[in-house]
């Protein structure tokens, strides 16, 4: 005799949170924080490169307005993103005495950013955590839409969270420290937004590209406030990426094998430029694009300074594909533009199927 109980469970919880962006954010962040609290505690977690630019700086501000504050720091670089660093701050967490009311602030780039928030996933079954992004990836990236995770020696990301901020505070003027190749690889993300989404950007972008290079704060505040919205609204209409989220993932297939490939020397952005690069002519040569956008694309990636084409054996890449998660029963899934501010779909589905060998033929093309 089997007794049947069901324990029913539905979710339906709001998570939405704000987006601040503004010039000087950072040493307002403190007083806002009084104004509307997001923890009793707050632990400043970042690495040790930002520590000395902005952390040391953003405690004591937190000082100054009475918060109970502590700071957290790790070594600065990808290779931190594992779990051995999540062990070190949790430990560390643990002996400041941070409550399951207390809340993390993630200050730094999306290393900082993954860690930490993968860090308030699971510190006592979840605690609160805030953005504040100083890259432009992160700003205009990875500081929005909940993703967290770590790496392990198998690849990029393989453990990890959906876990949304309490809210994000983007300071542009942080990026005036940002090495020059930090900035440009960040560039490459905001061009993609422009040809995923954006017509608009995409022509912002053109029109403005000796305004950006030089770090142009009201420019810059623009492009960022702009990639905020698509990114967030994209993010609305798919938070668990079953379909529509996954256009953010323009140039991300090949991007991620190259980054593999390269042993994680190039940087994310660089790869995505020359992903887009690759993705794109995909595009076109399956009838999705047509060959002037795909040249205009380029030319704007170009202009920024971001490169176009990496030494790479296509085998090893296809190879190193079908490890990405994106690959659906054993196929690899690409999503494609169909004109500059719209991506492809079929029946509905932005993924589209691409066979080994036409990708083999498409890159043998392009090499
Ligand atoms: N969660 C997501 O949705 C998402 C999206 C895209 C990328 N990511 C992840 O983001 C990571 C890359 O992030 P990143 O490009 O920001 O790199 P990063 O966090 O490693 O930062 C790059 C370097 O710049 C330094 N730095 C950061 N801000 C600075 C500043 N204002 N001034 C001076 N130096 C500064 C850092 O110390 C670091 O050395 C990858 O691990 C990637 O997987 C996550
Ligand atoms: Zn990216």
């Amino acid at each position: 005799m089997i007794k049947r109980l069901r324990l029913t469970l539905k979710r339906d919880i709001d998570e939405s949170y704000d987006i601040l962006i503004g010039h000087g954010l950072l040493d307002n962040i403190p007083l806002d924080l009084k104004r509307s609290p997001v923890g009793s505690k707050y632990a400043i977690v970042t690495d040790s490169t930002i520590k000395d630019i902005y952390g040391e700086r953003l405690l004591e501000r937190f000082k100054e307005e009475n918060l109970n504050a502590y700071l957290i720091d790790f070594p600065a670089g990808e290779e931190s993103k594992n779990l051995s660093t999540v062990e070190y701050i949790v430990r560390r967490l643990l002996q400041y005495g941070l409550d399951r009311k207390s809340a993390i602030i993630a200050l730094g780039g999306g290393v900082v950013g993954d860690l930490s928030g993968f860090v308030a996933s699971i510190y006592m079954r979840g605690i609160s955590y805030i953005q504040v992004p100083t890259t432009l990836l992160s700003q205009v990236d990875s500081s929005i839409g909940g993703k967290t995770g770590v790496d392990t020696a198998d690849g990029k990301n393989l453990i990890g969270s959906f876990y949304q901020p309490k809210r994000v505070y983007i300071d542009p003027s942080l990026l005036k420290t940002l090495p020059e190749r930090e900035f440009i690889s960040g560039l490459a993300e905001v061009v993609k937004y422009g040809v995923i989404c954006s017509r608009e950007l995409f022509e912002y972008l053109e029109s403005n590209v000796e305004k950006i290079k030089g770090r142009d704060m009201d420019t810059l505040l623009h492009i960022i406030e702009v990639s905020c919205r698509i990114k967030k609204s994209v993010v609305e209409e798919d938070p668990w990426e079953e379909n529509k989220r996954t256009i953010l993932n323009y140039g991300h297939t090949p991007a991620h094998a190259l980054e593999k490939l390269s042993g994680y020397k190039c940087l994310h952005g660089e790869a995505v430029s020359v992903g887009m690069r690759i993705s794109g002519w995909v595009a076109v040569r399956k009838g999705f694009w047509s060959i002037d956008e795909w040249e205009r694309q380029n030319k704007l990636l170009k202009s920024f300074g971001l490169p176009l084409k990496m030494d790479f054996n296509s085998d090893e890449l296809i190879k190193t594909l079908y490890y990405d998660k994106k690959v659906e029963a054993g196929t690899l899934m690409f999503v494609l533009p169909r004109r500059i501010g719209e991506m492809a779909s079929i029946g509905g589905r932005y993924k589209i199927p691409v066979s080994e060998t036409e990708l083999r033929r498409f890159l043998l093309e392009l090499s």
